[in-house]
Parts: C-alpha cells; sequence; structure tokens
C-alpha cells in the first residue's frame, strides 16, 4: 500500500488524534516553534499535505492566506468542514494544481516523511514558488526515525540497531487517552531531503533540530531532537 493510502485509510483516527487540544506535539511545543520560522504575515501560504486543515486554520488566525492540498479525500473533506470559507484542494503532493510562481510561501508542516514521491514534491513546491519565496518545512528528524531508546528510563541509550543511512518505511502504532493513531512514514538520511531541495534550487537559509522541551533536562527527547524545521529560498536567478 501507498503511504497516500494508508493515511487515508487512518484519516478518521488523524482527525481525533489531531483536534484533541494538548494530545500532540502541535498543542505542547510544535506548531509555536513552527511559526518562528515563517515570513511574517500578511502572505500568500500554499499548505502541502495540511491534513485536516488544523495549520492552515491557525496560520489564517495569524494573518497568512492559505490554500491547503491533501492526498487524502477524507482529510480533505474535513478541512472544509472547520473552515467552509476556505479552499482546499485533493491532490497529490508531486502533482501539485498550483500555477508556476503563484505563491511567496509554500508550507509542508510533517508532511514530506510520509509523501511517496518526496523529491517529486520538493520540486512541485519549488515550482510554485515565486522567485525568492520560501518552502518552511517541519519533519520527522531522521535520527528519530532511524532507532529507538531502549526504555523510558531519562538517562535510557539511543540504539540505532538498522542502519542510518538506509530508506525504510514504517508504520508506528500508538494509544494514549484512549485515541489511537497509526503514522506510516518512510526513513530517510538527511542527505535525501538535501538532495531533493538542491536539486529543486531551494537553498537552506535556516535550520532548527526540536526536542520535546515540555521534558525535563537530561530526558529522553531532551537530549535528541523529534523534529527538524527548515527553511529554504528558491533562487532569483541572479
Ligand atoms: C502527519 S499528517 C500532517 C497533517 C498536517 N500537516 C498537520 O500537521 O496537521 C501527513 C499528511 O500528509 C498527507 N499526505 C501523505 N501523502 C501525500 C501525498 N502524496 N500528497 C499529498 N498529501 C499527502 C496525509 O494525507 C496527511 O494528511
Amino acid at each position: 500500500m501507498s503511504m497516500r493510502d494508508a493515511w487515508e485509510a487512518e484519516a478518521q483516527n488523524w482527525v481525533a488524534w489531531a483536534r484533541t487540544p494538548g494530545h500532540d506535539s502541535y498543542w505542547r511545543f510544535h506548531a509555536e516553534r513552527f511559526f518562528q520560522l515563517l515570513p511574517p504575515a500578511p502572505c500568500e501560504t500554499l499548505d502541502v499535505g495540511c491534513g485536516e486543515g488544523r495549520l492552515a486554520r491557525d496560520l489564517k488566525a495569524r494573518g497568512y492566506s492559505v490554500t491547503g492540498v491533501d492526498g487524502s479525500a477524507t482529510m480533505v473533506e474535513y478541512a472544509r468542514a472547520a473552515d467552509p470559507a476556505g479552499d482546499y484542494r485533493l491532490a497529490d503532493a508531486a502533482a501539485l494544481p498550483i500555477d508556476d510562481a503563484a505563491v511567496p510561501l509554500v508550507t509542508a508542516f510533517m508532511s514530506p516523511q510520509d509523501i511517496d514521491d518526496m523529491p517529486g514534491a520538493i520540486r512541485e513546491m519549488a515550482r510554485v514558488l515565486v522567485p525568492g519565496g520560501r518552502l518552511c518545512m517541519a519533519i520527522v528528524h531522521p535520527i528519530n526515525s532511524a532507532g529507538t531508546f531502549e526504555s523510558r528510563e531519562p538517562d535510557a541509550p539511543f540504539v540505532i540497531s538498522g542502519s542510518y543511512m538506509d530508506r525504510r518505511g514504517y508504520a508506528d502504532s500508538m494509544e494514549r487517552d484512549g485515541l489511537k493513531m497509526t503514522f506510516t512514514s518512510e526513513h530517510r538520511p538527511l542527505q535525501d531531503y538535501f538532495a531533493a531541495l538542491e536539486a529543486a534550487g531551494l537553498l537552506v537559509e535556516r535550520l532548527v533540530e526540536v526536542p520535546d522541551t515540555g521534558e525535563p533536562p537530561g530526558s529522553r527527547w531532551r537530549r535528541l531532537p523529534l523534529f527538524l524545521h527548515l527553511r529554504a529560498v528558491k533562487s532569483t536567478g541572479t
């Protein structure tokens, strides 16, 4: 099954997971860190892999104009229902229904590791950006998806028993506070993302490694980053 189909199959669970305030890292610390990376509002924005639309709604509340695109029909339905005046489109990230050089900002928040054709999607994100426009993206940090902590103890060693370098599809099933969710993603080494950005003509100008700032100092996800944020700029061709 493709990752896109797996996300469609999991869409109802995702909507419950993503919309429960405080339930996941988005609410606790992740979104706020991501907002700090963005060019200021007002700004025409395309959100790729928008899911049920929580980031798009939060960006709109901060003064951005947002079009959302997602590969799951169910996610798009939920996004439209929560924001009837909004523009949410069903499409693959590797074939965006947007004109060339149309927007100054593309966001891809926690979607690139879930997109089957990640290099094709980043090429598309670059195509729709105006020269000098920015791509701001967040992913599961590749060190996170490469390994696991040996236990839940704060000082537990982190072990990479397989290969960091090899791509590997994986499905992480979780159950918390009565909510179930399976995340279907692909581990890719960092160089895969950078190769895709370079091939698309995007130059990274900022990179942030995001630990769980809610955990006590010295504990597991304070010592290693959960997520990686970056901002890249499209060449002006000068
Ligand atoms: C972890 S969710 C993130 C959703 C949203 N950005 C958020 O943080 O609330 C990943 C999203 O990527 C979407 N996705 C996966 N493959 C895709 C593809 N090929 N094209 C467009 N969207 C895709 C999924 O449907 C899902 O909504």
